[in-house]
């Protein structure tokens, strides 16, 4: 199985990311590193073990990381998320506590130790891969790639063009793109696009299993959707598709295009994305010399991660 580590903010689609990455015979969850985003970080790392005991994964080792941006202060997304971070679902506190190192040395003892070099998934701001990066740059071969969730070769979440993970750290996503270590953006193009069909949301919600009925309910969370429950948020598996991206790579449509994090003004928090067919002025006078080589999905088979991801969770 591939050796993975987690980087999450858990986060209502995190946590069907964790469940799915558990669930799947052909990843093997080394560790988890919690950053904040989409919650506190004394949250996140609450709700990435109560979403562990839920997986049944009590011994995978989970640790709290950066509490903020390199630079601007957290503004968790309560308005999508809730309070809690995930949404609508309540559940029991876990027994266990994190790891007693911060998620940054146990991402350094997980890389140092592994014979194989390990694919980080990073589904949050990238705060703590950036801070790895920068304190143990040695560690760098030893990762296979980033595959992020994050950015957008089109429109934006947070602001018109920034996408929430990116936007929340710009610095840090600039830092893991200019780091020499592989990378692969699973952004908002394909992000928004794989969903799980709201009548089986709904079926899955009120059945007797305690992961589907937690699947049912992270699918369904009415804080995202709002009093008129919009379509465009119902049954989105969102994080989980950037790990069937580690399993089923054939689903998408992927080009290696130069990309570059936005820092200033509106667009702050932007990747820019080159998609030209032909190289321009910018190019010619070198301009574009500093652009990092992202490998960015650009269209995916949306219904079949969506059918991937339930039967992964046993729940078709
Ligand atoms: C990203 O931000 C969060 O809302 C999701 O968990 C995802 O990682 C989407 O912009
Ligand atoms: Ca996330």
């Amino acid at each position: 199985a591939l050796p993975v580590i987690l980087d999450v903010d858990t986060g209502v689609d995190d946590a069907l990311a964790i469940l799915f990455a558990v669930a799947h015979p052909d990843i093997d969850v080394r560790g988890i590193s919690c950053v904040a985003g989409n919650a506190s970080l004394e949250r996140v790392v609450e709700n990435t073990l109560r979403i562990l005991d839920v997986a049944g994964a009590p011994d995978i080792p989970v640790a709290a990381g950066a509490r903020r941006p390199l630079i601007e202060p957290a503004r968790a997304a309560s308005h999508v998320h809730g309070e809690s971070g995930l949404g609508t679902l309540h559940l029991p506190a876990s027994a266990r506590a994190a790891e007693p190192v911060s998620s940054i040395e146990l991402m350094r003892r997980l890389l140092a130790e592994s014979t194989d070099p390990i694919t980080i998934v990073a589904l949050a701001p990238q705060t703590n891969l950036a801070l790895l990066l920068r304190q143990y740059p040695n560690l760098a071969p030893k990762i296979e790639r980033i595959v992020f969730m994050g950015g957008s070769a089109s429109v934006g979440n947070a602001t018109a063009v920034a996408e929430f993970n990116v936007w929340h750290d710009p610095e840090a996503a600039a830092i893991v793109l200019d780091s020499g270590v592989p990378t692969f953006m699973y952004g908002l193009d394909v992000f928004n696009e794989v969903a799980v069909a709201e009548q089986t949301a709904e079926r899955l919600l009120g059945g007797d299993s305690p992961v589907g009925r937690a699947v049912g309910s992270l699918l369904t969370n009415r804080i995202a959707l709002g009093s008129d429950k919009s379509a465009e948020y119902t049954g989105l598996i969102g994080d989980a598709g950037a790990v069937c991206a580690l399993v089923d790579p054939g689903a998408l449509r992927t080009e290696l295009r130069p990309v570059r994090v936005e820092l200033t003004g509106y667009g702050r928090g932007q990747t820019l994305v080159d998609l030209r067919r032909w190289p321009g002025e910018d190019v010619v006078h070198g301009l574009m010399d500093e652009w990092a080589m992202v490998e960015v999905a650009l269209d995916v088979d949306a219904d079949r991660y969506a059918a991937l991801f339930l039967e992964t969770l046993g729940l078709s």
